[in-house]
């Protein structure tokens, strides 16, 4: 027996089909059941009637998510949800499922999560999930088109990159490792070996933020190039961005319209250059706002909302304050005081969603930053070498794929931009 997966029933209009799926939703109208059958593809109403008594009384004792096969002959429909109907000649029972503890009607947000690993299959999951599939694709596409060099860094590791404060530690084999932050330093230590590589990879933050940008793991694609500096990198990310999101508008269009995304304003981003900013135009701008700024604050939630409200583009913040930043940044040769930094802020409030720089090449240079920054030279001495031996000028950056998700699906919270989301107080499903 073939099957057709949904999202390619254009193809097979007029004819006999098999769909194996579950039932996410049913109603009946007069003699008439209509089944809405799901497939991980999409959704398609099915329409059962009293004319072929065996498969009514079975469709009248379907339950929410009970899986079935069903034959029939799929037919355009604009009365139906899907855009499809198909007229079913034949069920087939594989599970009947047990009274499903999600049903259409509103859940609080903890029962959600609670129950993620249902919650999942609902229809405003899965257009997301697919979604986070095609950007991770995207991502190795354009890489692989490029000439980078997929490659791996280590998740058990002995250095912190972004500081101190979010690290886990784990116990390993009684010396003291940590879950990687970013796999920066060692892809810093591949691009030498291979020139340009890439990896998408999980990333451990001990963050003690409870926001809606913030999981405890999440994923991100990282990049580095050898003899590339600030320009290049922010034309790399820039070309990227515009990338994926070509991608999702030509292969995921029903799922971003099954989510109500306004596509329009996805298209503009592709059409547009970004905006660029240095750190002091951004605390100017939002002194200007009345938000009361400070040279060195960080900005926060409020301060990239108001920032990429003002350009409604993405937006580079670039040239922070060195101190601000981790201790591997290159300098801004016109001011010491800066690095050769950016962020990348997305419209509608998704804030950063990239964190790139210049690396430091000059070994003497990159010792007086860690000390600066109190880090132990001993677990860094491989990093170093990387300045002893044929250092060149280089940098790279690194991509949170569920922000990205986020912007791109317009899914409020990144605990729904992963199967799974680690948070502060979430460790199960
Ligand atoms: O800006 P970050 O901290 O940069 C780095 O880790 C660099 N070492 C990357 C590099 O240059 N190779 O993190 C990069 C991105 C952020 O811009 C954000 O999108 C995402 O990772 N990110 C998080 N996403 C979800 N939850 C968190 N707690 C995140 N922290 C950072
Ligand atoms: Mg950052």
């Amino acid at each position: 027996m073939t099957t057709t997966r949904i999202e390619q029933i254009r193809q097979t209009l007029g004819q006999e089909i098999w769909i194996e799926g579950w039932l996410y939703n049913k109603r009946s109208s007069g003699g008439i059941q209509f089944l809405q059958v799901r497939d991980g593809s999409g959704i398609i109403q099915g329409v059962v009637t009293k004319k072929n008594e065996k498969n009514f009384l079975l469709a009248e004792r379907l339950t929410q998510e009970s899986s079935i096969r069903v034959k029939g002959i799929a037919k355009e429909d604009p009365r139906s949800p899907t855009g499809y109907e198909l007229s079913i000649q034949e069920i087939e029972l594989v599970h009947l499922a047990e009274e499903y503890p999600i049903t259409p009607k509103d859940h609080g947000t903890g029962f959600l999560m609670d129950n993620r690993h249902l919650w999942m299959r609902s229809s405003k999951q899965v257009p997301v999930l697919r979604i986070r599939h095609e950007v991770m694709q995207a991502i190795r596409d354009y890489f692989n088109e490029h000439g980078f060099i997929a490659t791996e860094s280590p998740i058990l590791t002995g250095v912190s990159v972004e500081g101190t404060t979010t690290l886990f530690g784990v116990d390993y084999f009684g010396e003291k490792a940590f879950l990687s932050q970013s796999g920066q330093l060692y892809l810093e230590a591949t691009a030498m070996a291979l020139g340009r590589v890439y990896w998408i990879g999980p990333t451990f933050r001990a963050e003690q933020s409870k926001t809606r940008k913030h999981l405890t793991e999440f994923w991100m694609a990282e990049a580095e190039v050898a003899y590339f500096d600030h320009e290049d990198n922010l034309r790399l990310q820039e070309d990227l961005v515009k990338y994926i999101i070509g991608r999702v508008i030509q292969n995921k269009l029903p799922d971003l319209k099954a989510l109500d995304r306004d596509i329009s304003k996805l298209e503009k981003i592709i059409a547009e250059s970004f905006a660029r900013v240095t750190y002091k135009q951004a605390i100017d701008l939002l002194n200007e706002k009345g938000m009361g700024k400070s040279w060195g604050d960080d900005f926060g939630a409020p301060d990239e909302e108001a920032i990429s409200d003002h350009f409604k583009k993405p937006v580079f913040i670039e040239k922070f304050p060195a101190v601000m930043k981790a201790f591997y940044m290159e300098p801004d040769p016109e001011n010491q005081e800066l690095v050769k930094a950016a962020d990348l802020i997305a419209p509608e409030g998704y804030g950063e969603i990239i964190g790139g720089s210049e690396r430091i090449s000059n070994k003497e240079l990159l010792l007086k930053k860690l000390e600066e920054h109190k880090l132990p030279r001993e677990p860094y001495e491989w990093y170093i070498d990387l300045r002893k031996y044929g250092s060149v000028p280089h940098a790279g950056f690194g991509m949170g794929v569920e922000r990205t998700v986020a912007w791109i699906t317009g899914v409020t919270h990144l605990r729904e931009c992963i199967p799974f989301p680690r948070q502060l107080h979430r460790l199960t499903p």
